[in-house]
C-alpha cells in the first residue's frame, strides 16, 4: 500500500496527524497567531491542511500557504477550505518544502510532525528561519524521549532525538527562545495511537476481501505491537513556539 494511503486512513478520525487534541491545536494556534492578529501564515508539511484550515476559519484576514509531497492530501486540504469558504485566502503548493521558496515572510511558520523531512528540529528551524518575517513564530512539534529509550525504540525512531530538557537547549543554543509549548499529556499520545491503529483496522476489515485489507490490517498489528510492546513508556511529543532570540 502506498504510505501516504495509509497516512490518510490511519489519520481520519484524529483531530489532525500528530499527537494533540481538538484544544490543544487551539490554543498552539492562538499563541502562534498572536491571538488573531497574524496576517500570514505558512505550513511547511500542511497535510490536510487541518491547522491552516482552522486559523482561516477562526481569522478573517489571514491569509495561509501550505507545502506538502502527497497531492491527494492537498486536494483534501482544498476541498476543506472550499467547504469553509476560506479558498481564496489560501494557496497550497505540490513541492517537497525543503525546496519550498516564497515570494513573501509570514508571521508564523508551522511544522508539526514533519520534521523528518528536513531532518530533524534543528534542520527544521533553518529552514523555516527565512520564511519568518521579523517578530514572527515558528511553531514546530518534535518527539522527544520522556525516558532513556531502549535500543528497540531506537531502532523505530533512530538517534536523531534527545530528552525534553536538552531538545529546548538545542533550540536555544540555536538562537531561539520558547515563547510557548506544549508536552503531549498521555492521554493525547495514547488517544492518537489508539486512534491510528484503530481506523487503519477498521478500514481493514471493510476490505478483507481485497489484498489491501489484509495489508492495512497487518500493518496496524505491527503498528499497535511496537507501540504497546514498545516505545510507548519512552516517546513523547513536544511542540514549541519559537521566536528568533536576536
Ligand atoms: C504526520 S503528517 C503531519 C501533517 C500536518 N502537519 C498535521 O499536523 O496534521 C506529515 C506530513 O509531512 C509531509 N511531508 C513529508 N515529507 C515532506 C517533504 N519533504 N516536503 C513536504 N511535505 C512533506 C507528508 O506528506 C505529510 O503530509
Amino acid at each position: 500500500m502506498d504510505r501516504h494511503l495509509i497516512s490518510r486512513i490511519a489519520h481520519r478520525d484524529h483531530p489532525i496527524a500528530a499527537p494533540l487534541s481538538d484544544e490543544s491545536v487551539r490554543r498552539l494556534l492562538d499563541r502562534a497567531l498572536r491571538g488573531g492578529t497574524a496576517e500570514r501564515v505558512l505550513d511547511l508539511g500542511c497535510g490536510e491542511g487541518a491547522w491552516l484550515l482552522r486559523a482561516l476559519a477562526a481569522h478573517p484576514q489571514l491569509r495561509a500557504v501550505g507545502v506538502d509531497l502527497d497531492a491527494h492530501a492537498l486536494n483534501l486540504a482544498r476541498q476543506g477550505a472550499e467547504r469553509l469558504g476560506v479558498a481564496r485566502r489560501i494557496g497550497l503548493h505540490h513541492v517537497d518544502a525543503k525546496e519550498f521558496a516564497a515570494k513573501e515572510e509570514f508571521d508564523a511558520v508551522l511544522c508539526v510532525g514533519a520534521t523528518h523531512a528536513f531532518g530533524g528540529l534543528l534542520p527544521t528551524l533553518a529552514a523555516v528561519r527565512p520564511h519568518l518575517a521579523p517578530g514572527g513564530l515558528a511553531l514546530v512539534g518534535e518527539g522527544y524521549w520522556q525516558a532513556e529509550p531502549d535500543r528497540a525504540a531506537l531502532d523505530i525512531f533512530g538517534d536523531g532525538l534527545a530528552d525534553l530538557h536538552a531538545t529546548v537547549d538545542h533550540a536555544l543554543a540555536d538562537g531561539w527562545t520558547p515563547v510557548y509549548g506544549h508536552t503531549s499529556t498521555q492521554e493525547e499520545l495514547d488517544d492518537y495511537e489508539w486512534s491510528w491503529t484503530g481506523s487503519l483496522a477498521d478500514w481493514a476489515l471493510d476490505h478483507a476481501a481485497e489484498p489491501s485489507g489484509g495489508e492495512a490490517l497487518r500493518i496496524a498489528a505491527e503498528h499497535r505491537a511496537e507501540w504497546l510492546g514498545g516505545y510507548r513508556p519512552f516517546f513523547g511529543f513536544v511542540t514549541l513556539v519559537l521566536r528568533r532570540t536576536a
